[in-house]
């Protein structure tokens, strides 16, 4: 039935596939994401949102381990019915200590949080400004709420202010990513934070899946930007990427969170994430809360790469997180250029259309790469030149 679509695919070099890691055939287990196996080769990964190596740090393996010896492995449930733990309310505390906001409330991932939040805080009569590069996430989400949609230009506060003055809704949200996924670029979220505080009745929703762990301390894109988390404004973030686990939150104030709790639909209608997930994710806040030398150490990783890259002649679409996007050329070149890569043990794949509109090498540092590691990938951009 999608015979050739899928071959129209393979054509045009779009067609994806799955590359499973695989359980170390070396014989040696693999000791962090910052090493991948595929296929029983081992890679350098420069392909894991794993920012800080916490995803492999014996504290929150040890959450983990520890909530298993007192709740079952399977939740069981919503959260409205029995699925909910005691782990489940102390994590919502301790996000709502981290992001200094009235109230948290956790999701079963960030794209369920997106999806479910952004149609339950949108109704018809509002309207929605989304970044024309926000996630997938938050399109969908767009897409299921009964609210006007309107797109405006990546980072384009100017552009946005005009557009949010010829609307006459009673309520308007601002939709924005923090840092954006696949360009590394971060918001203009000052600007957006005036704007939004300028003009009555309006939410600022912010995306803060790769700025969690990563901007301000690893506190997130408010802190990054010195700014305060008013009652206005709505934060996602991620457990699943800086902070090693799986899952999501949204921060805000009481009413937001009672009225998500109400609303939501991935919410209401989906069983409650394992205690021991939900454990190990507070155990990551807590590892970043006592130790600063952790996210300083994927800013010292970043630097090294970015420099290293971009001293050896190759155009990064922006030097300031640790996406690192790399313009190699078309999508036949930037895929034979992941190939070379490939043969240098670097795993750092190609992203092209429709995820972006145009291919890149994307490579994403983490503090769990050693000094060797970002040599190594400095060589490899400069041999597969
Ligand atoms: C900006 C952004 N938002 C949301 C998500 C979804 O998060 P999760 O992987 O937890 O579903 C992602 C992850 O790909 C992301 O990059």
């Amino acid at each position: 039935m999608f015979h050739n679509d899928l071959k129209n695919l393979d054509y045009k070099g779009l067609l994806r596939k799955i590359s499973d890691r695989g359980i170390a055939s070396c014989g040696q287990p693999i000791p962090s994401l910052a090493r991948i196996e595929i296929s029983g080769e081992q890679y350098i990964n420069f392909a894991s949102n794993d920012y800080l190596g916490l995803a492999a740090s014996p504290t929150i393996l040890e959450a983990a381990k520890k909530s298993l010896e007192v709740f079952p492995f399977g939740a069981g449930a919503s959260r409205l019915l029995s699925g909910g733990t005691t782990f489940h309310s102390e994590l919502e505390e301790v996000v709502t200590r981290f992001k200094k906001t009235g109230a948290a409330l956790v999701f079963n991932s960030g794209y369920q949080a997106n999806v479910s939040c952004i149609s339950a805080l949108a109704r018809e009569g509002d309207v929605i400004f989304s970044d024309e590069l926000n996630h997938a996430s938050i399109v969908d989400g767009c897409r299921l709420s009964r609210a006007k949609k309107v797109v405006y230009p990546h980072g384009d506060v100017d552009t946005l202010s005009t557009l949010m003055q010829k609307e006459r809704a009673a309520r308007k949200i601002v939709i924005s990513d923090t840092i954006f996924s696949m360009d590394g670029d971060i918001a203009p979220v000052s600007g957006l934070y005036t704007l939004c505080e300028s003009i009555p009745d309006t939410l600022l929703y912010l995306d803060d899946a790769h700025g969690t762990g990563v901007l301000g301390g690893g506190h997130g894109a408010l802190a990054h930007f010195n700014l305060k988390p008013e009652p206005w404004i709505v934060q996602m973030g991620t457990f699943s990427k800086a902070l090693g686990s799986f899952g999501a939150f949204i921060a805000g104030s009481r009413e937001v969170i009672d009225w998500l709790v109400n609303t939501a639909r991935g919410f209401i209608y989906s069983t409650a994430l394992p205690a021991c997930v939900v454990a190990a994710s507070a155990a990551a806040i807590g590892t970043i809360e006592n130790d600063k030398s952790i996210v300083e150490r994927l800013w010292r990783n970043q630097r090294r790469a970015m420099e290293g890259i971009a001293n050896a002649g190759f155009y990064i679409i922006c030097k300031d997180t640790p996406i690192i996007a790399v313009s190699i050329g078309d999508i036949a070149i930037t895929l034979a250029f992941s190939e070379k890569l490939r043969q240098r043990h670097i795993y750092a794949p190609a992203i092209r259309p429709p995820t972006v509109k145009t291919p890149r090498i994307r490579v994403t540092v983490s503090g769990a790469h050693t000094d060797e590691d970002i040599e190594a990938l400095i060589n490899a951009f400069r041999a597969a030149r």
